[in-house]
């Protein structure tokens, strides 16, 4: 069994299935710290350094508010050009320093397999919170978990399921890292909707022919469409050379409730990791989803906090000590309403 105290996560390949139903079962049982019914202390004096070297909003914050909800505290870097890697400090002297501070750290840079090379310098564990283009392990487990507990209604788990990708599978790291981990599971069908330069890796694709999955490759979205979850995603203008290149390929799948209902089941349920671009040459969901109740997107945001709950007690070691360190809410909430 995988160990998790005091491991790094860098990328999903270290996870085999069981290790990912302890993760999952583990960030189910978060749900009453999340949702303010009781407090957990477990963390209490721990320190969380949030290292983020890109734009971030939901992976950075969730990261925090996940560290702070086991009563850990959280310090946080913003931007190279705060830091001194902007004096050409190395990645691994500002690890060597940076872990010297902290319990655990997360960390995302535009650079691929940046945060491995991190870790070889940190003296503590090393959460990759996405590494350029290469991989986001911590988004791959939270859609893994919304794809479950979505399907749940439907007596369907992730074994047999047909998912379709659609976007920018080229540079995008989430659907890198998801299609990785459901190469673990058991004959899913994937559809891989994209403009023919922006195609999954071939050694995703292979992953998950490997695993015996049918895979399907397509620039069409009418007619592809008709699976249990869509999974878009954005054009990730920041790999692009320019943002003219960029442009190219935007708006192309963009998806609205008329096309919606046209090709979809009438239970397809629709995921984004967000931000979705809703810029309108862009419009990867039309905001007339919104009012849909299979569309996740929102609920799959609120997952990466019991995730990232799971994954801190799991690398500090404190996830069969949750209950002894409880608390009872003292304030007035409005969540669970
Ligand atoms: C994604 C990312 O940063 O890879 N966002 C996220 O972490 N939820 C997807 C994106 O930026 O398009």
């Amino acid at each position: 069994m995988m160990k998790f105290q005091g491991d790094h996560i860098l990328s999903v390949s270290q996870f085999d299935r069981e290790a990912i139903s302890r993760i999952l079962a583990i960030s189910a049982q978060m749900t009453p710290y999340a949702m303010r019914q009781k407090r957990c202390l477990v963390l209490e004096g721990a320190i969380l350094n949030n290292l983020f070297f890109e734009p971030s909003t939901r992976t950075r914050v969730s990261f925090g508010t996940a560290f702070n909800l086991l009563g850990g505290f959280v310090r946080e870097t913003v931007g190279q050009e705060n830091t001194s890697l902007s004096k050409g400090e190395s990645l691994f002297d500002t690890a060597q320093v940076i872990s010297g501070y902290s319990d655990v750290i997360a960390m995302r840079h535009p650079k691929m397999h940046s945060v491995e090379e991190f870790s070889k310098g940190s003296s503590v564990p090393v959460i990759n919170g996405g590494d350029g283009a290469n991989e986001h392990p911590t988004q791959a487990l939270l859609d893994l978990f919304t794809i479950q507990s979505e399907m749940s209604p439907f007596n369907k788990g992730i074994d047999n399921l047909h998912i379709t990708l659609m976007g920018d599978l080229k540079h995008g790291r989430t659907v890198h890292s998801l299609s990785k981990l459901l190469s673990l599971y058991n004959n899913v069908k994937i559809t891989m909707i994209s403009p023919k330069a922006l195609q999954m890796p071939d050694n995703v694709v292979s992953a998950l022919s490997n695993a015996g999955h049918e895979v399907i490759i397509t620039d069409e979205m009418a007619g592809n469409l008709a699976c249990d979850i869509i999974y878009q995603t954005r054009i990730q203008q920041e790999r692009f050379a320019s943002k003219d290149e960029a442009d190219l390929y935007r708006g192309h799948f963009s998806l609205n409730k008329e096309a919606y209902k046209q090709y979809c089941k009438e239970y397809t349920v629709i995921m984004h990791p967000l931000p979705r671009d809703s810029r309108p040459e862009a419009n990867e969901l039309d905001t007339d989803l919104n009012d849909l109740d299979n569309l996740a997107i929102f609920r799959q945001a609120q997952n990466g906090v019991l995730v990232r709950m799971a994954l801190f007690a799991l690398t500090l070691g404190v996830e069969d000590k949750l209950q002894q360190h409880e608390k009872p809410i003292t304030w007035h909430t409005n969540k669970n309403k």
